[in-house]
């Protein structure tokens, strides 16, 4: 299997590596296709992939596009990409919110695509992607990409493409809304007087160990919240206030935001 990635970004580049890590992929199959000079030296230093400045003649040779550039580059690249475009490539797009159908449209129609939404953690390898395909690609496609997506973390496949929206509000931007959630519980502690160093490994460690116990466990969340929660506790005093101010409404209410401007990025 030959890889070529169009966009030696974060993205672009998180792939290319996992490829090489898991041996999916020989070093000399994969091609990057990126624009800026400095990040083709950074990258051609690391010796995973064969380098070039600009989409041509080569690209033809290959079994996978990836494309990942910008979705705000995605007309300029698809007019470059067009020419060179052979019927059986299969291509992945892990653009956000470029539909499957406006990928063909700009492409002159090419029919087997993939669409995927992958998140920040799969640079680490602890990604998580959710996946749709034209109908075109066939099902055989499916098993391809997942092997693909699941380099880089856990990879689900959508018989609707509709859902990625809801993929985006939920784990495309998740990392953020965990991030969020600690950057409070840090602040808090500095002013109930804990240094900033302290505050900040309290709350880490505190969620990764709270991780490791939901991924061990086989209770409910309802059931472990309530282990920790003793009657009339400190948890208890938390939580209340959690339902006092609405934060679990606030959480649902943040996320159906971020699927609604899913959707109308999606829509052009
Ligand atoms: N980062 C995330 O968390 C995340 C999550 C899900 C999906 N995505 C998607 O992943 C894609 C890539 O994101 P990223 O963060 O990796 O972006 P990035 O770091 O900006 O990487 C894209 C690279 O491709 C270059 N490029 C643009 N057009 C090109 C062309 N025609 N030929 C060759 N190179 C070209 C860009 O140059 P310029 O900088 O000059 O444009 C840039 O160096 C985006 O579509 C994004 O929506 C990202």
């Amino acid at each position: 299997m030959k890889i070529a990635i169009i966009g030696g970004g974060n993205m672009g580049v998180t792939y290319a590596r996992a490829f090489v890590r898991s041996n999916i992929v020989p070093t000399e199959n994969i091609l990057i296709i990126e624009k800026h000079d400095e990040k083709r030296e950074a990258l051609k230093n690391e010796g995973i992939a064969l380098l070039s400045d600009n989409i041509d003649q080569s690209i033809s040779s290959y079994d996978i596009l990836i494309i990942a550039v910008k979705p705000q580059d995605f007309i300029t690249m698809s007019g470059q990409l067009k020419a060179y475009l052979q019927p059986n490539q299969l291509i992945l797009s892990i653009m956000a919110g470029i539909t499957i159908a406006t990928i063909q449209q700009h492409l002159g129609g090419h029919q087997k695509i993939a669409r995927a939404m992958p998140n920040t953690p799969a640079q680490l390898g602890f990604g998580i992607s959710a996946f749709a395909i034209s109908a075109e690609a066939g099902m055989d496609s499916v098993s391809v990409i997942d092997t693909l997506l699941e380099t880089t973390g856990k990879s689900i496949f959508m018989k609707d493409e509709s859902l990625i929206d809801a993929v985006t509000a939920m784990s495309g931007s998740g990392p953020a809304y965990f991030y969020y959630f600690i950057k409070h519980m840090i602040e808090v502690g500095k002013e109930l007087g804990l240094e900033e160093h302290v505050a900040a490994m309290l709350a880490k460690q505190t969620m990764l160990g709270s991780f490791q116990m939901m991924a061990n466990s086989k209770d409910s969340l309802d059931q472990m919240i309530s282990m920790v929660a003793s009657k009339g506790g400190t948890t208890e005093a938390a939580l209340n206030t959690f339902d006092r101010l609405g934060v679990g409404t606030g959480i649902k209410e943040a996320i159906k935001a971020a699927e609604i401007r899913a959707k109308e990025l999606s829509r052009g």
